[in-house]
């Protein structure tokens, strides 16, 4: 018998899609429609599994996601995609966010511990510091990933109550503290442990981003660590691996900022970074800061990674004012599968999947400097589904281009 392993071109990537709640479910429709035209061209092999999760399935149901959907995630998928979690008003007994377990809960429980979100003005989208809408940045000035901490800090509590409850244990409450001293009356506190070795994957990690964009841009790259370790325990000790893992990469630049000031030379010299490595909750705020670099949270993608699993999500929220009509920005979420392309192709070595990447990166740059429909946020009318739909024709069309 023929021993050859089948070649990974043959067998579908198995992807697992959380549209979740609001505007999540719009885009999701868009990554459909991506997802479908790359599948449908021949281009790479998917197979889908679409499975409903968030505050408003909660509310509805009274479950956060259906059983045996963190299973499926864990065991049957190559790879995560969420549309958006949240949703005023749905919260569990305990005042967790309700749908929680499908987002927090899967960065917990499947150990993605690289939330990275890059910060790419693409040519021609427009930007608003000012309240109006201007043209004036080149699209070189911004280009930027920021890797945020993704399993611990500010957020460790929380985690691990949703990593549990995915994991079908019963969420704890592991520290109890009575009384601060200095402190009078009730209390509402946060625990922001960081660790060495969730600081050194995470900061390696980024190193290694930096060294694949070199090649890959021809530039050299600075990494940039931002903290607060003139004042916290838990930063100082980020800082300090930062020191020892950085010096087995000489050829890459390095600098320390604090958050603070760190958040005013974003904004004034964004073309000064390049990769940024941040703890959880700095990481969560300095990026929705960062998307008005290029064009606000319509255009803002992430990736969520660890060494076994990965998941994909716009970083805008679920929008629940503009929910329900066709308006908003599918772009983040396009960005995201292309994010996925890319991660899978590394992952895997695979040609196919990093082609598919170039393509989504090709079209959506073409699309915005070709003066393409655009929706409300970057100035346009555009719908939702009127720039999936152009987005998704380019990408046909520069696969019939390439031949696949
Ligand atoms: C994000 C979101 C989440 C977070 C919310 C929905 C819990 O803001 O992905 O950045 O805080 O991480
Ligand atoms: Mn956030």
């Amino acid at each position: 018998m023929n021993e050859k392993v089948l070649p990974r071109s043959m067998a579908p990537y198995s992807l697992a899609l959380l549209p979740g709640d609001g505007t999540g479910r719009e885009v999701m429709e868009e990554v459909k429609r991506i997802l479908s035209t790359f599948h449908d061209s021949g281009a790479i092999s998917l197979e889908t599994t679409e499975i409903p999760c968030g505050g408003q399935h909660y509310l509805d149901t009274g479950e956060e996601w259906p059983a045996g959907s963190f299973e499926y995630c864990r065991d049957e998928s190559d790879a995560i995609v969420v549309g958006a979690v949240g949703w005023p008003g749905a919260t569990l007994p305990n005042g967790d966010i309700a749908g929680g377990q499908a987002l927090l809960g899967l960065r917990s429980a499947l150990d993605l511990y690289a939330n990275v979100r890059p910060v790419k003005l693409y040519k021609g989208v427009k930007h608003k510091v000012h309240g109006s809408f201007i043209d004036v940045w080149d699209n070189e000035l911004v280009d930027i990933v920021m890797v945020r901490e993704n399993t611990e800090g500010l957020y460790h509590a929380l985690l691990r109550r949703s990593g549990m409850a995915a994991r079908g244990e019963e969420r704890d409450e592991p520290l109890v503290i009575d009384g601060f001293p200095g402190l009078e009356g009730e209390v509402g506190w946060d625990i922001r442990p960081i660790s060495r070795k969730g600081s050194e994957r995470v900061i390696r990690f980024s190193f290694e981003l930096a060294k694949r964009r070199e090649s890959r841009l021809g530039s050299v790259q600075k990494v940039t660590c931002v903290d607060k370790s003139n004042v916290t325990r838990g930063c100082r000790l980020f800082r300090d691996v930062f020191r020892e893992v950085s010096s087995e990469y000489q050829g890459i630049v390095t600098n320390e900022a604090f958050i603070d000031a760190f958040t005013m030379w974003l904004v004034r010299s964004p073309e000064d970074l390049d990769v940024v490595v941040l703890p959880n909750m700095f990481g969560d705020i300095a990026t929705d800061l960062a998307s008005v670099l290029q064009g606000g949270m319509g255009m803002a993608a992430s990736a969520n990674i660890g060494d076994e699993h990965m998941l994909f999500e716009p970083v805008h929220g679920s929008s629940p004012k503009y929910a329900g009509q066709n308006k908003v920005n599918p772009i983040a979420a396009i960005s995201s599968v292309q994010l996925m392309f890319d991660t899978l192709g590394l992952k895997n070595d695979d040609q196919e999947a990093m082609l598919c990447a170039e393509v989504i990166e090709r079209a959506i740059s073409e699309h915005m400097s070709s003066g393409g429909p655009v929706t409300y946020d970057l100035g346009g009318k555009a719908s939702t589904t009127e720039v999936g739909e152009a987005i998704a024709s380019r990408c046909a069309a520069i696969l019939t281009e390439l031949g696949s």
